[in-house]
């Protein structure tokens, strides 16, 4: 048996589509918002006037940055304490997205904290029912935050990100409105992309894979494999909605299904060096299905992947488009020198195998996970 949980209330698509904040009957919003874009282009201006036509009282917490950090959470929440909303309203990034969700959820659940929050999930002793309603607009298309019922924070002083999955971190409405798309740089489109793409392909070789989520994430690797060469080369509308579509699916079907080691490496080094979240995940995604495919179940995904996605073999046309989108082949070409790599060895190796890595469809030891780093810092095969 498995329960499967397609969104919370509602998912609001369509370019434009930021305007059904009119029809929201909050009283409180506290928005949360990332460094300076959505306020630059007025994004946060619209939602604010929209809210507060419908008769709420809104207030603007700005400032989250790129890998969301402990402190900035335990800032954020002093906000929300004063403010005392009955909605928190992410708009921008998943770091945005992920920083308002454990916000909400340390407001809501006022006996949690960083020090006792895992136990209690572990546990099963976090309430899935919120009286403060949670409304997540991405204005970037990867993380899939919206739909799913996690949220990674940064620990930076143990240089751990620290995933809480809880379903009371679901967000009851998101809005995918492309218009908020248009406005992101290519390399932004490129790295959130595949970490949308990451998201899908993992939870289609995942063996805890369902009939539901295959639909969802096959479609959604096919969508992707077409619409982000497009989305990022040509930068039209149509091509940033199909994506920023596509990545909500993509997340809907790892939030029901689970990732693999992409994510759990990705983890590691973005914690390590402060590494973009897709660019970490792009670099690593083909060499890691290339491993994976020694399992023959997961051979077999693959084949039908590029059957889905009409070419002779997904994993060469994943390093097609990672050229073509201009990301790097190993982690040596994007900025971490050998030196670097060398110094924080034993951290990465410890915590690339935590994580997704331990429902990786090839279960890793130490020693593979060992040629593995080596494989995807040098940027070529060592497995
Ligand atoms: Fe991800």
């Amino acid at each position: 048996m498995k329960k499967l949980v397609l969104s919370g209330k509602q998912i609001v698509t369509g370019a434009g589509s930021l305007s059904c904040l009119k029809e929201l009957c909050y009283k409180r919003v506290m928005i949360v918002t990332g460094g300076s874009s959505m306020i630059r282009f007025g994004i946060i201006d619209r939602a604010k006037g929209y809210l507060e036509s419908a008769g709420a009282t809104v207030s603007v917490y700005s400032g989250i940055q790129k890998n969301p950090a402990i402190e900035e959470v335990e800032q954020g929440l002093q906000a929300l304490k004063t403010f005392k909303p009955d909605c928190v309203m992410a708009i921008g990034g998943g770091s945005a997205i992920d920083a308002a969700k454990a916000m909400l959820l340390f407001y809501e659940f006022p006996f949690l904290n960083f020090e006792n929050v895992l136990d209690y999930n572990a546990k099963g002793e976090i309430p899935v029912n919120r009286d403060t309603a949670l409304v997540c607009i991405p204005s970037t298309s990867g993380t899939g935050s919206e739909v799913t019922r996690g949220t990674v924070i940064t620990d930076t002083k143990k240089e751990l990100k620290v995933p809480i999955m809880t379903d009371c971190l679901r967000p009851d409405i998101a809005i995918l409105d492309a218009e908020l798309t248009t406005t992101m740089p290519k390399q932004i489109v490129a790295e959130t992309g595949m970490d949308a793409l990451t998201h899908a392909i993992e939870a289609y070789i995942n063996h805890n894979l369902d009939d539901f989520n295959e639909a969802l994430c096959g479609g959604a690797i096919a969508g992707i494999m077409k619409w982000l060469p497009v989305s990022y080369e040509q930068e039209t509308l149509e091509a940033r909605e199909k994506v920023h579509n596509y990545q909500a699916m993509a997340g809907i079907g790892f939030a029901n299904v689970g990732l693999g080691m992409v994510h759990g490496i990705a983890h590691s080094f973005g914690a390590a060096f402060n590494m973009a979240h897709g660019l970490t995940n792009a670099v690593i995604l083909p060499f890691a299905l290339e491993y994976n495919s020694k399992d023959k179940i997961v051979a077999d995904k693959l084949a039908h992947l590029s059957y889905l996605c009409g070419c002779e073999n997904i994993v060469d046309e994943i390093r097609k488009l990672k050229s073509r989108l201009g990301i790097p082949n190993g982690f040596k070409d994007a900025g971490i020198t050998e030196k670097m790599y060398q110094d924080k060895y034993e951290l990465l190796l410890a915590h690339a195998m935590l994580g997704a890595t331990n429902v990786n469809p090839v279960k890793m030891t130490e020693e593979e996970m060992e040629k593995m780093l080596a494989t995807v810092f040098y940027g070529e095969k060592r497995f």
